[in-house]
């Protein structure tokens, strides 16, 4: 797919190639500095170098030698330095990029970067029995930005939650929920209610040699499918997918899959008998099977020396099942650091194997969160978030922002309001920057109206939406301000015809650009798979919206004209940041 922003390059390419000075593969165009006044930039030093000239030289040359096709975008060049400058027409360019967004709308930005590949992304994978701890809540949001991304560019994404749902670890559960029967709560506090369960039969356990027995065996009747044991697992697992439901509903995280990892229990004996047979693991004298990659990767386990199987086993199966049902290109692992050599282990193993052959496997690492006071959250040291007491913290003191904001709203859409400002706060504050990063959570500067957060990026956006209803009152006479206001993503449409090339002032064409630059920003997230490229624009539109709105008067502009072609500005840069954000997990409420 070619938007303007593809096409202006395309056309500066093609210039400079016709020249007949530089080759095809020297030139790469680059963005030029901020202070530059261009739209593009050629570096002329490689292509210098290879000619055996000055690069102020060669750029002075091809300023004088090239011919810009009437018709094109691209405007103007000049040279500056080692620089080849392109200036885009603003006109032209104006009306390309307003065009294509009215014309696509909600699928402005999207592309065929992905089509015909797939890609498995393995995201959130919290515990059964336990809450979701805030490793699994960047990952819950991470993995579903991407999963967002990636299907906007055309791969068939496929979203698993791989479910911790086996282990050693059952058999206490089991022997606990047997004698105690299941917990009276609902929701997060059900699974805390477990966790303690749990906590407090792993103490028993240590003390009691018969209770430990008890455990034992009822984690062996699980592995061996009795029925008793299969029952009491799977009312475990079905209340954790219960209790984590409206969390998922909330961030609009919707998995296509979630296998967990009982689901890989039958094919590990094939896993176990691969690695010994191609010799990548051996029994060892315990009658452990131990995996050796050589001398970069330390030794691990595939099976005990009891027979039990591991974390390892499971994933290495994963791949299996996954590159053989779904033909990936890539498969994604969207976890914490803590897990990095964990994985490398993983993928060396599959790779050794031959279970992944062409197929890229991929760890979409994270960083830890940090609390207000700079520490890092622990479960130890008591300060751990979790994910429904987080969103209903956020909903909380979003609630309070909408209250004063808008106390004229009615309470339910006041209440609506508040989720998606609290919510896209929380998501955002994940998104915003590089994931290896650490995120702090401070409500301050996560809820703050101004700078870089999504109560910022929504105040923007319902901003463009009350001036275009203002602007349609009177042309759309039968829709009631409530109708108006509560339709839910009703299309921006009735704007009057408009000429984008009344549209010269800076702010208005540095807006443009940004909106220009959406496919590229998605397009980039792809392919790095760093949601915050798509954040950073989404932030970027918005401030450049802030200019556009501070030197430009829209519905007080000096002409009829002039203000239907702002308003048409106005029109594409709501419906580019509502795809933006969108893409993240964000909502877009019409007012704030
Ligand atoms: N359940 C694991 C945990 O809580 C995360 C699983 C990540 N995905 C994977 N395929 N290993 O740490």
């Amino acid at each position: 797919m070619e938007y303007a922003i593809d096409r202006s390059e395309r056309e500066a390419r093609a210039a400079l190639l016709a020249t007949g000075r530089v080759r095809a593969d020297s030139v790469e165009l680059v963005a030029p500095r901020a202070n530059v006044p261009a739209d593009l930039a050629f570096p002329t030093f490689r292509a210098a170098r290879e000619l055996g000239v000055a690069p102020p030289q060669l750029a002075q040359e091809l300023a004088a030698a090239i011919r810009l096709d009437p018709a094109s975008l691209v405007g103007g060049v000049a040279a500056a330095g080692p620089y080849l400058n392109f200036t885009l027409r603003p006109d032209r360019f104006t009306a390309a990029v307003l065009d294509e967004i009215d014309r696509l709308g909600a699928r402005y930005g999207r592309g065929d970067l992905g089509s015909g590949k797939s890609v498995v992304v393995d995201y959130s994978s919290p515990n059964v029995a336990k809450r979701m701890h805030v490793g699994h809540i960047r990952s819950t949001i991470i993995g579903q930005a991407l999963v967002n991304i990636l299907s906007a560019l055309g791969y068939r994404t496929i979203g698993d939650n791989h479910l911790g749902d086996w282990g050693k670890s059952f058999g206490v559960l089991l022997v606990a929920l047997e004698r105690d029967g299941q917990p009276p709560q609902s929701g997060e506090e059900l699974l805390a209610a477990l966790e303690q369960l749990y906590a407090r039969y792993s103490g028993l356990v240590e003390q009691d040699p018969a209770l430990d027995e008890e455990a034992r065996r009822w984690s062996l009747r699980l592995e061996q499918g009795d029925p008793r044991a299969r029952g009491l697992w799977q009312a475990a697992v079905d209340l954790t997918l219960r209790a984590n439901q409206p969390s998922y509903d909330r961030l609009g995280v919707r998995f296509d899959h979630v296998y967990g990892e009982s689901f890989y229990e039958p094919l590990l004996a094939d896993v176990i008998r691969d690695a010994l047979v191609q010799g990548v693991a051996h029994r060892d004298e315990s009658g452990a099977v131990v995996v050796d990659l050589g001398d970069d990767l330390p030794t691990f386990l595939l099976q005990r020396s009891d027979g039990g199987t591991l974390y390892h086993t499971r994933d290495v199966a994963a791949i299996k099942f996954r590159v053989a049902e779904f033909s990936p290109a890539q498969v994604l692992y969207v976890v914490g650091t803590p897990q990095e050599l964990y994985l490398r282990q993983l993928f060396a193993l599959a790779h050794a194997l031959g279970y992944a052959d062409g197929v890229q496997l991929v760890h979409v690492a994270f960083g830890t969160v940090l609390d207000d006071h700079g520490q890092a959250l622990s479960t130890r040291r008591g300060n751990m978030v979790y994910l429904q007491t987080l969103l209903d913290e956020a909903h909380r003191r979003a609630r309070s922002l909408v209250d004063q904001a808008s106390p004229e709203l009615p309470d339910h859409e006041r209440d609506e309001i508040a989720e998606a400002v609290g919510v896209g706060a929380v998501i955002y504050n994940d998104l915003y920057q590089d994931p290896k990063r650490t995120i702090t959570l401070d409500w301050e500067r996560i809820l703050a109206l101004n700078g870089n957060s999504a109560p910022y990026i929504q105040y923007m956006y319902a901003r463009c939406r009350s001036i275009l209803s203002e602007a349609s009152e009177g042309a759309t006479p039968h829709v009631s301000d409530d109708e108006r206001r509560t339709a839910p993503d009703a299309p921006i449409a009735g704007l009057p015809p408009s000429d984008p090339t009344l549209l010269s002032h800076p702010a208005e064409l540095a807006l443009v650009k940004r909106l220009a630059k959406l496919p590229i920003a998605i397009r980039a997230a792809g392919a790095t798979y760093a949601p915050v490229t798509v954040a950073d624009w989404c932030y970027e539109t918005a401030r450049a919206l802030a200019g556009f709105y501070r030197d430009c008067p829209v519905l007080a502009a000096d002409t009829a004209q002039l203000r239907a072609a702002r308003l048409q500005v106005v029109a594409a840069t709501a419906q580019a940041l509502r795809s933006g954000l969108a893409l993240l997990g964000i909502k877009t409420p019409r007012r704030l």
